[in-house]
């Protein structure tokens, strides 16, 4: 019998680690031969820890599972949700970058290979340079750590440079609430990461790359850096990867817990063992970045979709999506919602589809009021742009934007003006200090707020004008994009500011 228990990060803080050692423990009280076999998560975090079962008639799932549940489990005495794939969330997806993740044996470089895994490497291993940037440009991939830059665009820029060496960085600082899209592959699907990585050295002629992860992530460091180890010993990376006779070889680097160092160059800096603050561009880091070096630094989503793209081609993913939105967006549901987790799907669900039919509406029972998306610094959505489509023009003409693809969802007891004051405190507090209007600007952010709420009639006004300041004269995002939740918040949701509205009348 073999058994899957999820080590995913969210699963163990729901005791799966509990629940793996009690079905250790009572199969070899009972003499049985079990194979317990730790995965990834499926992604519906309202089932963790959700184990699966193949007693020899294909594997059905069990969720959520308590330690006492152990006992009739074995006895096959607990009800099964049947199997995972017939699940209407799992039906609804399309998942080509997740395809793996829950499924296989995360550490198992065999298996990885049995479900798809390495074709998309031997694939790019016989195309040139050329070819394999014009790949990633014809599947439309656009970066999905938040700010959509097409994929092939930045290859281009960064093969097309003249160097001595060149990198492949992977920005793994994770760093928006509700997201853990990229945590999730490196726990459940590390070699896909480490594919699109490889594959991405071959395109643009690196021969090193580095992952910066943040050091709250401790079980992907682990799975990703023996992840790492083996894919080297099994010639997946180092001097002649699979037998090509071209080099990548790539390292797992570990931050210090600061929001900012996952913007690019802040990270490059961090990287470089300097303090993490945001360098200013030009120079891109595409041609200056890290040492330096022409360097490509992409997102852990964008490289992981990397292997599926070149294993089932480039239209084949960009048949998915909508209008310049293409292939599929990996949702990250969370905040008070009734089924929350990780949902891909092509471009161009709804807002209000995604939160009311796929989320379950909220998990208190109360009417939502808004949805962040995008992390910190993304907009609240109210109800009333709830028909938005999920694609970054659709959301950019409603005033929001897309980001890492997290969702965050508030009830009616939100208070708006309390989370628009929150985005001013988040920013103060990450702000890396190097210009004013972002440094300055998210202290004075949090008094005007408190002004407002105590009733000043100007300082509506004034937030207004120092939000117009930060977004135009901030050098990087966090400065330039804080207004996005706190004028959202103060336009969309009047009623929350209401000494505001009190002191004009
Ligand atoms: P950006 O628009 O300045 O740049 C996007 C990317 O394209 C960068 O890598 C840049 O170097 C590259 N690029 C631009 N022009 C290029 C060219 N001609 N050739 C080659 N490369 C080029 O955006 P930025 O500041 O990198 O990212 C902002 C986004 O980050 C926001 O939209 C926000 O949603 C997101 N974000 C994500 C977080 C996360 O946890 N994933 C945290 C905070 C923000
Ligand atoms: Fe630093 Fe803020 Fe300026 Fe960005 S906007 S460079 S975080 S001070």
């Amino acid at each position: 019998m073999r058994i899957w228990v999820p080590l995913d990060s969210a699963a163990k803080a729901l005791c799966a680690d509990a629940v793996a050692e009690a079905l250790a423990r009572e199969a070899k009280a009972r003499g049985m031969d079990v194979q317990i076999i730790r995965n990834g998560s499926r992604g519906m975090v309202w089932l963790e820890p959700l184990v699966e079962v193949d007693a020899g008639e294909g594997r059905v799932g069990y969720g959520p599972v308590t330690p006492a549940d152990v006992p009739a489990l074995l006895d096959g005495r607990m009800n099964s949700l049947g199997p995972i794939e017939d699940l209407d969330w799992m039906r609804r997806q399309t998942r080509l970058t997740f395809a793996r993740c829950g499924v296989i044996d995360p550490l198992d470089l065999d298996d990885y290979a049995a479900h798809g895994g390495l074709a998309g490497l031997r694939r790019a291993i016989g195309l040139d340079s050329a070819a394999i940037v014009a790949e990633v440009t014809a599947s439309g991939l656009r970066g999905r750590g938040g700010a959509g830059f097409p994929t092939g665009i930045k290859w281009k820029t960064v093969a097309e440079a003249r160097a001595d060496q060149k990198y492949i960085v992977c920005n793994a600082d994770e760093g928006d609430s509700g997201t853990f899209a990229d945590r999730m592959i490196m726990e459940g699907d590390p070699f896909t990461l480490i594919e699109g990585m490889a594959i991405a050295g071959l395109g643009v002629g690196a021969t090193r790359g580095y992952v910066y992860m943040r050091s709250e992530y401790p079980v992907a460091i682990q799975v990703l850096e023996r992840a790492v180890v083996i894919a080297r010993q099994r010639g997946m990376l180092g001097a002649d990867v699979l037998g090509s006779g071209r080099a990548f070889d790539m390292q797992v680097r570990v931050g210090a817990g600061a929001y900012v160092c996952g913007e690019e160059t802040s990270l490059l800096n961090s990287l470089e063992g300097k303090r993490g603050i945001v360098r200013a561009k030009p120079p891109l880091p595409a041609l200056e970045g890290f040492l330096g070096k022409p360097t490509v630094v992409n997102n852990v989503i964008s490289l992981a979709t990397i292997p599926v793209i070149f294993e089932r081609g480039a239209q084949f993913y960009a048949d998915f999506g909508l209008g310049r939105s293409r292939g599929t967006v990996t949702l990250q549901i969370a905040g008070n919602v009734r089924r929350g987790g990780l949902f891909e799907t092509a471009f161009g669900m709804s807002l209000g589809e995604v939160v009311n039919d796929i989320g379950g509406g909220t998990l208190s029972g109360r009417p939502v009021k808004a949805v962040q998306v995008g992390g910190p610094l993304g907009a609240y959505m109210p109800v009333s742009k709830f028909d938005t489509a999920m694609g970054y023009e659709d959301f950019d003409a409603a005033g929001g934007l897309i980001g890492h693809a997290g969702l965050v969802v508030f009830d009616d007891s939100a208070d708006m003006l309390q989370m628009a004051r929150f985005a001013m405190e988040f920013c103060a507090i990450e702000s890396c200090g190097k210009c004013t209007p972002c440094r300055i600007g998210a202290v004075r952010g949090v008094e005007t707020i408190d002004r407002i709420a105590a009733g000043d009639p100007n300082a509506a006004a004034l937030l207004s004008d120092l939000c117009e300041t930060m977004k135009d004269g901030s050098l990087c995002a966090l400065g330039g994009f804080t207004p996005y939740p706190v004028m959202s918040a103060l336009t969309q949701f009047p009623d929350d500011f209401a000494t505001l509205k009190e002191a004009a009348e």
